[in-house]
């Protein structure tokens, strides 16, 4: 199974840094939670990870392997950043051949895929009619199509009701427990904390804690440390 490994990473907008030396690795069969505050650099983190933006200095790899060097990546990486760049016109299930096909992967997949998501009922419906959250579970059929080992996820809870929660809550567990590794970007405190083994805790693109949930809990309230660096961010950007 592949690990997730980030180290030393850095990548600047302009002159600004988004990203300042941040590592850590998230090891397969577990559910790593980055959480930080709005603008402290989760989302950069994830792009440059899927070779979306170049690094600056440091490495993001998936086995040891730059996302750019996968030979099947839909195989190994699915990802969910945003619930946009969906066709309004295209039908959900539309939506997921023509990523099922780019993939060469069969079109039977994506009818297992929109089961797995619960959105069989709505598959033959444009996306235009979509609520948020449906539009989410679409996105996160998408990332499960190629049956990767790994699953990068920036703020899958967007728009999710609290069964909606539950349910991805459920999906990502037991796509651990099956070995599988999960790196999940938020910037709730209780939607990682209700799922994550390992938390890596950001503010203002740095790296201000990192570890087991339950070390981090047992060292000093997780809460005060995110509330903390939430406080030292508020109002910067
Ligand atoms: N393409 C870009 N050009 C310029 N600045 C950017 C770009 N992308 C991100 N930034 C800046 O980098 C910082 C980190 O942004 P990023 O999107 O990584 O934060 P985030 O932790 O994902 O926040 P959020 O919780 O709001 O999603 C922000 O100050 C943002 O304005
Ligand atoms: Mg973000």
């Amino acid at each position: 199974m592949t690990a997730i490994r980030i180290e030393g990473l850095h990548k600047s907008y302009g002159g600004f840094e988004a990203v300042h030396d941040v590592g850590f690795t998230a090891r397969p069969g577990s559910v790593v939670g980055l959480l930080g505050p709005n603008g402290a650099g989760k989302s950069t983190t994830l792009h440059v990870l899927l070779g979306l933006a170049a690094a600056d200095a440091g490495s993001a790899t998936f086995g040891g392997r730059p996302y750019a060097d996968l030979e099947h990546p839909s195989r190994v990486v699915g990802a969910l950043l945003d619930a946009g760049g969906l066709h309004p016109g295209r039908t959900g299930r539309d939506h997921l051949r023509v990523l099922a096909t780019a993939a060469r992967l069969p079109a039977r997949r994506v009818d297992e895929v929109l089961d797995l998501v619960g959105m069989t009922p709505a598959a033959q419906r444009r996306v235009r009619t979509y609520s948020l959250g449906m539009k989410q579970r679409l996105g996160i059929a998408a990332a499960l199509l190629g049956r990767p080992e790994v699953l990068v996820l920036d703020e899958p809870a967007n728009g999710l009701d609290p069964a909606g929660m539950r349910w991805l809550r459920e999906l990502l567990r037991s796509f651990a427990a099956d070995g599988g590794t999960v790196l999940l970007a938020s910037h709730v405190l209780a939607e990682v904390a209700q799922v994550a083994d390992a938390l890596v805790v950001v503010g203002q693109g740095r790296v201000v804690a990192d570890g087991p949930l339950d070390d981090l809990v047992a060292d000093r309230s997780l809460e005060d440390v995110y509330l903390d660096v939430t406080a030292t961010t508020e109002g910067v950007r």
